[in-house]
């Protein structure tokens, strides 16, 4: 079978779906890969470098036209770009393997399907032990969670660590992290590795240990959270009264935080607001907000996607696709996750194991034959 690696069309894209480390991994599964000329070049990946490992570097049409399985990392761009040249290059014999956030973008995904290719998507991965090396949600929001800090430093008039020095001494600033998943961890340990007193909150209340684990002081909001998650574990959507409750206990930390990064998601929903504009007004000039959930919908009222706004000398920044600006990174990570999803699909010889009943793969095929298979991107596109 040959693998056929897609360069990303989305504007500002810079990501690739396999890097050249990775394509010796594929050959041992007697897997040849192809791959589109300039495809790794933004993430710091030149065609040499895939050349040197058994890689062939070919024209975006023969990647079309010889390659069983596509991998690229933005499968919704296949639908939306070009318009709609690279949608009618996909075929009944192509297997995609993206993004295709098919949850929150159920056409989507339901266009891409109507080509008849077989569509796997990244991001549906399912949260099990034996799926976590290819589960790209987790890979991104550590990424994510990390240069949300570096933003939001970059963007303080005031620096993260106390200092003492000849002209007097700085304190340290407060930084608190709203939402302790993957991406919350990750920017309470990078901002206490930068020095910064570090607060975390989540609506699990099993948070608390993790937050603790990585330098953070768990916020207690002496709230009833007995209903905060589902049986997988994952947040849940809250009442209005829940979130209102939350937002008025809130109001005081947000105050007085010099540095808040919010990451709460709830699986398949819009995000929770957290922070509300009367609360934002309540904040110092000079304070800057991070909204990672900027993308869905934001956990402030005020935030606006792919924006970075100075409202009453509170800088607030809504960041899109934070980490494509770490292309190298990401791409190692995801190209990582793909490659070991490859390898669960594909038997020692090269060919597609027969595996429609196993959870990993029934959980990630979204169409099939000309429509969408995945029930709950079924149910999305009924909703929408
Ligand atoms: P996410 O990105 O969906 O959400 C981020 C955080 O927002 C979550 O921690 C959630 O509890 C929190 N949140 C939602 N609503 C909130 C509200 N109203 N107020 C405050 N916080 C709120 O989450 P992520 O990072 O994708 O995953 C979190 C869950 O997934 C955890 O249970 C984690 O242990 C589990 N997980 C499991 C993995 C595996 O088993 N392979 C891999 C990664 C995560």
């Amino acid at each position: 079978m040959i693998i056929g690696v897609l360069s990303e069309v989305l504007e500002g894209e810079k990501r690739v779906a396999l890097v050249p480390a990775h394509v010796p991994l594929l050959a041992k599964q007697k897997l040849d890969v192809i791959v589109e000329r300039g495809a790794g070049t933004r993430a710091g990946y030149p065609d040499a470098e895939y050349e040197k490992v058994g890689a062939t570097l070919v024209s975006r049409d023969e990647v079309y036209a010889k390659a069983d399985v596509l991998v690229t990392v933005r499968g919704t761009a296949l639908v939306e770009s070009n318009g709609g040249a690279e949608l009618s290059r996909l075929t009944d014999k192509h297997h995609v393997i993206a993004i295709f956030d098919p949850l929150a973008r159920p056409k989507i995904a339901q266009q891409a399907a109507s080509h008849g290719s077989t569509l796997y998507s990244m991001d549906l991965i399912p949260r099990i032990t034996r799926a976590q090396s290819m589960d790209v949600l987790s890979s991104m929001a550590n990424l994510s969670g990390y240069k949300a800090v570096l933003l939001a430093a970059n963007h303080a008039p005031r620096i993260f660590p106390m200092m003492t020095t000849a002209a007097g001494t700085l304190t340290a600033s407060k930084v608190l992290v709203l939402g302790a998943g993957v991406a919350g961890l990750q920017a309470i340990a990078t901002a206490k590795r930068l020095g910064a007193a570090v607060d975390g909150y989540d609506i699990r209340p099993e948070t608390r240990e993790q937050i603790q684990s990585v330098g953070g002081k768990f916020v207690d909001l002496g709230l009833d959270t007995a209903d905060s998650s589902d049986k997988g574990g994952y947040a849940k959507a809250q009442s209005a009264e829940f979130i209102a409750k939350q937002q008025e206990a809130l109001a005081q930390f947000v105050r007085a935080a010099d540095i808040v990064i919010t990451t709460a998601q709830v699986p398949g929903r819009k995000a929770p607001v957290l922070i509300t504009a009367a609360m934002q007004k309540g904040m110092r000039p000079g304070s800057v907000v991070v909204d990672l959930a900027a993308e869905t919908g934001g956990n402030c009222e005020l935030t606006k996607p792919g924006e970075i706004a100075d409202v009453d000398g509170v800088t607030m920044i809504g960041p899109s696709n934070l980490v494509s600006s770490l292309a190298f990174h990401a791409s190692q990570l995801y190209s990582r996750n793909v490659v070991n999803f490859l390898l669960h699909l594909t038997t020692k010889e090269g060919a597609l194991a027969d595996k429609a009943e196993d959870e990993i793969v029934k959980e990630t095929t979204i169409a099939k034959g000309g429509s969408v298979t995945h029930p709950r991107v079924t149910q999305a596109l009924g909703a929408s």
